[in-house]
């Protein structure tokens, strides 16, 4: 059996394949703080600016997360939505600085994990309802392998990995790997994974952690995950934020936007 590599007809994910349908791409990571929501938002902005139609899901119901980042926004009620009380419609908001729409949880509205796998089912198909006219849909799917990231994570078309070089990131980046493998092989599907290394003191280290963490994968895994990026750590990203603002409109010219754009364009070119 040959290690798994970037699947160009990986079969699908969670939505039911009427003529078009958006491609999910989730942001998981084993630590927190690595950066996935900034990452989120960010690339959300970047495939905009190329012309692609993008829904954010903020899946990660725990803290703040996409309101901290972008201002006060109305949060939708996980609950009331699974208990078909609200319309997810209703909760798609605009966001005019980025040029994309966004879902977003109610900050402390109860973390995605008590929620079973038939409600996430449930809400995928409800998603894919109003979601036809999107060309991606990522979700900011929280931190680590609680059941239900991991039931999410394992529907998705592509999984973007963050970590940085942190040796103990890369050891929880390769537990999701692992998890995520196996899910993937249980519904006979390929994994189209691919690793972002954030926060890095340089390109060459960047590199090396991918390295390491594709060795493992290979070695352990028979998946050999490519390499989507690195970004430096750059403090104009933390400096956005402060000002709840987006990195490509507040500095457009800054390292971290030129490595975002780069990570945009080679998603897209599967
Ligand atoms: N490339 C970068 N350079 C400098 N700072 C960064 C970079 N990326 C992220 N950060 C900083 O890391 C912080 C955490 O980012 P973020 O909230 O997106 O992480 P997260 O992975 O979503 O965390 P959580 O696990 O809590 O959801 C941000 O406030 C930001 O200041
Ligand atoms: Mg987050």
């Amino acid at each position: 059996m040959q290690p798994d590599t970037i699947t160009h007809a990986a079969p699908h994910g969670a939505l039911a394949d009427h003529g078009r349908r958006p491609r999910l791409i989730a942001l998981a990571s084993g630590k927190g703080g690595v950066g996935k929501t900034w990452l989120t938002l960010t690339l959300a902005q970047a495939l905009s600016e190329r012309r692609h139609k993008l829904l954010v899901f903020d899946a990660d119901f725990g803290l703040a997360n996409a309101d901290i980042q972008l201002g006060h926004l109305p949060g939708f009620d996980l609950g009331a939505v699974l208990r078909d009380e609200t319309p997810l419609q209703d909760s798609i908001v605009p966001i005019e600085q980025g040029g994309f729409d966004l879902i977003a949880g109610q900050s402390g509205s109860g973390a995605l994990a008590g929620v079973t796998a038939t409600q996430v089912d449930g809400l995928l198909a409800r998603l894919s309802e109003i979601t036809a006219s999107y060309d991606v849909i990522l979700f900011d799917l929280g931190t680590g392998i609680n059941p239900t990231t991991r039931h999410l994570a394992a529907l998705m078309d592509t999984v973007i990995l963050v970590t940085t070089e942190d040796p103990a990131s890369l050891t929880d980046a390769y537990a999701v790997l692992k998890l995520l493998k196996r899910d993937r092989t249980e519904r006979d599907l390929l994994t189209d994974v691919r690793i972002v290394v954030n926060q890095t003191r340089s390109e060459q280290a960047g590199k090396r952690a991918h390295a390491a963490l594709a060795r493992a994968a290979r070695g352990f895994l028979r998946l050999d995950p490519p390499l989507l990026g690195t970004i430096g750590r750059d403090e104009r990203v933390a400096e956005a934020i402060r000002g709840q603002r987006l990195l490509l409109s507040q500095f457009p010219k800054s390292a971290a936007a030129a490595s975002v754009a780069a990570i945009a364009r080679r998603l897209m070119a599967r």
